[in-house]
């Protein structure tokens, strides 16, 4: 994967009039990008949403019901720092840190499109969003996935979570930063 750091411009005048993209390239060498979003990337981030399965897919999350599901989608970009992969002018992934400066932590969601996954998307974006909370100064990141979620435990485990406590159907993972 290249973490080149290219500034992208022209293609995708939407996103990148003041936000800042990362070129990568997933497993197959096919490249895709990824970057910080905000309110205006909504409705491409609900049009991943909109076809995403299975809904949910994790945790209740992300809401089967359209309209809970885009209030959800806009509390998200509205109290957290959020992440998107983009692949030709289209949303494949999603991630986001929920900062509670209280802690000094931060809560990680991510998803990524049921036609992208397995092929380094949601590394790229869990990788972001680590590197992106050591920038803000956080102290860990915290997420819980249920037990037998084993393609999200792999991710987070390979980018360093470790289990912090465990109940009969989920888990709570920490990475301490
Ligand atoms: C979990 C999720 C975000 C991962 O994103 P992704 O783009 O598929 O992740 P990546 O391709 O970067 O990494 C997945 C890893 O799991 C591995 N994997 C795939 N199937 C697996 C399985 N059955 N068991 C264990 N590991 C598996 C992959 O090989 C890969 O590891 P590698 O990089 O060492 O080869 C994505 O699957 C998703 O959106 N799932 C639905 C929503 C969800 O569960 N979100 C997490 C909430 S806690």
């Amino acid at each position: 994967m290249e973490h080149d750091g290219i500034l992208i411009d022209g293609s995708k005048g939407f996103l990148m009039e003041c936000l800042p993209c990362i070129q990568c390239r997933d497993k197959l060498g096919s490249p895709f990008e990824v970057g910080e979003c905000n309110l205006d990337d909504l409705s491409r981030l609900m049009d991943m949403y909109r076809v995403f399965s299975p809904k949910p897919a994790s945790q209740g999350l992300p809401p089967p019901e359209p309209g809970t599901c885009r209030q959800w989608a806009k509390s998200l970009i509205e109290i957290a720092i959020n992440f998107l992969a983009w692949r030709e002018n289209r949303v494949i992934g999603h991630a986001a840190l929920i900062k509670d400066l209280k802690r000094d932590s931060g809560e990680f969601v991510i998803f990524v499109h049921q036609d992208f996954r397995n092929s380094g998307i949601g590394t790229e974006l869990t990788r972001l969003s680590i590197q992106k909370a050591k920038e803000l100064g956080l102290k860990s990141i915290w997420l819980t996935v249920s037990m037998n979620n084993f393609i999200a435990v792999k991710l987070y485990r390979k980018q360093g979570f470790e289990y912090s406590d465990i109940d009969e159907c989920e888990r709570t993972m920490i990475l301490k930063l």
